[in-house]
């Protein structure tokens, strides 16, 4: 496949229809409803809506995004040295247009953060704590693009993306043997890890850091219905930064590789927090970030539940989720022959189990989600 196709409802030309014969096609409401399917005969309704041009049916158009075209050069020097070369995600996943915006407000915030006074610097913390270090950059580059989509100034920006490297920064006086255990922690362990956020404010805000991000680091885990911690804080009591670090926060935790698990692929911790909005997360937040991302970029197949694998040909943006699969194998992984395409839109008892991507088309080898 050498693009992502986009499917679109598009009106249809009335004479392609006629009353009482099958339909040649799908036929959709303006909502995008399937009101007859190809081969039933059509409705004396249907075929009057049709004459007022208010009958639509899919077509699958090559999509242009926005800036699809343009590239970024990750072997540019500024990507080569620490800490954007520890970047995981691509323009493979993340909308090329945003990408391209954030990384350079992204790398000049990284800059002022280490001219900081008082900022021990980023290879102390790689050394202090690596996985710490490549998540919070990570994060500050979701929570960046998020701020862009949702229409943030620079300086706005510059204060989140802040915010964002230093929301784990409490972790940095959590004993380290607590912070990595690979099992099970003990109610009192975890309690432990739970201060971080109160650790953190307390820290930057003897270092004199401003409100704005001392408010991301403290309440990056209050959760939306009011189930997080330190303060229990709901809905809008938590502060519109915090609501964004937490949501990039938690994307960059489920899809990354630790030592004792695999992340997740990033179509299930996108489905995880579509599930949790307006629950955990910020409706608001999980809208801006469901349009920055590619969920089936280029090259990526899929399983189906069913067993079958298929290529992603076509997606619909206002389901993001149930694209539009070529199937190239069954079941039981035997080639398919002839061309067998399923709408998932449409047939809702199949869902994508797992997504694989071509990892040679990537320019960053260090992205790794795993299906
Ligand atoms: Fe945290």
């Amino acid at each position: 496949m050498n693009g992502v196709l986009k499917l679109q409802i598009v009106p249809i030309q009335v004479d392609t229809v006629l009353q009482g014969k099958p339909s040649p096609f799908d036929l959709f409401d303006q909502g995008g409803y399937l009101l007859l399917e190809k081969g039933e005969a059509v409705s004396a309704q249907v075929f009057e809506l049709a004459c007022k041009k208010e009958i639509y049916v899919v077509s699958y158009e090559w999509s242009e995004l926005a800036g699809r075209k343009q590239s970024v050069d990750f072997k540019d020097d500024q990507f080569q040295k620490a800490p954007l070369k520890h970047i995981r995600y691509n323009s493979h996943f993340i909308r090329i247009d945003y990408l391209k915006q954030a990384l350079p407000i992204l790398a000049r915030s990284l800059q002022d953060l280490e001219r900081c006074h008082g900022f021990p610097g980023f290879s102390w913390l790689d050394n202090h704590d690596r996985y710490t270090y490549i998540h919070s950059v990570n994060v500050a580059l979701l929570a960046t693009i998020i701020g862009i989509y949702l229409g943030y100034e620079i300086e706005e920006l510059t204060n989140l993306a802040s915010g964002a490297v230093l929301h784990d920064w409490g972790k940095l006086l959590v004993p380290r043997e607590i912070l990595h255990k690979p099992s099970a922690l003990s109610p009192e362990e975890f309690q432990v890890i739970k201060s971080h956020p109160v650790r953190g404010e307390q820290v930057l805000r003897d270092a004199g850091w401003p409100d704005e991000v001392l408010r991301v680091i403290r309440e990056h885990h209050e959760r939306w219905g009011g189930q997080g911690y330190p303060d229990g804080l709901r809905a809008g009591e938590i502060h519109p930064n915090a609501q964004i670090v937490a949501v990039a926060d938690v994307f960059d935790a489920l899809t990354e590789d630790r030592p004792y698990k695999v992340g997740l692929s990033p179509y299930h911790a996108l489905e995880m927090i579509l599930n949790g909005s307006g629950l955990s997360y910020a409706p608001e937040v999980v809208r801006a970030w469901r349009s920055c991302v590619l969920l089936y970029p280029e090259h990526s197949t899929v399983t189906l539940n069913s067993g079958e694998t298929g290529v992603v040909i076509a997606l619909a943006s206002d389901l993001p989720t149930r694209p539009v699969v070529r199937i190239i194998a069954d079941r039981q992984g035997r080639p398919v022959q002839g061309e067998k395409i399923i709408d998932l839109r449409k047939n809702r008892t199949l869902t994508v189990n797992s997504i694989t991507f071509d990892r040679n088309s990537g320019s960053r080898p260090e992205f790794n989600p795993s299906a």
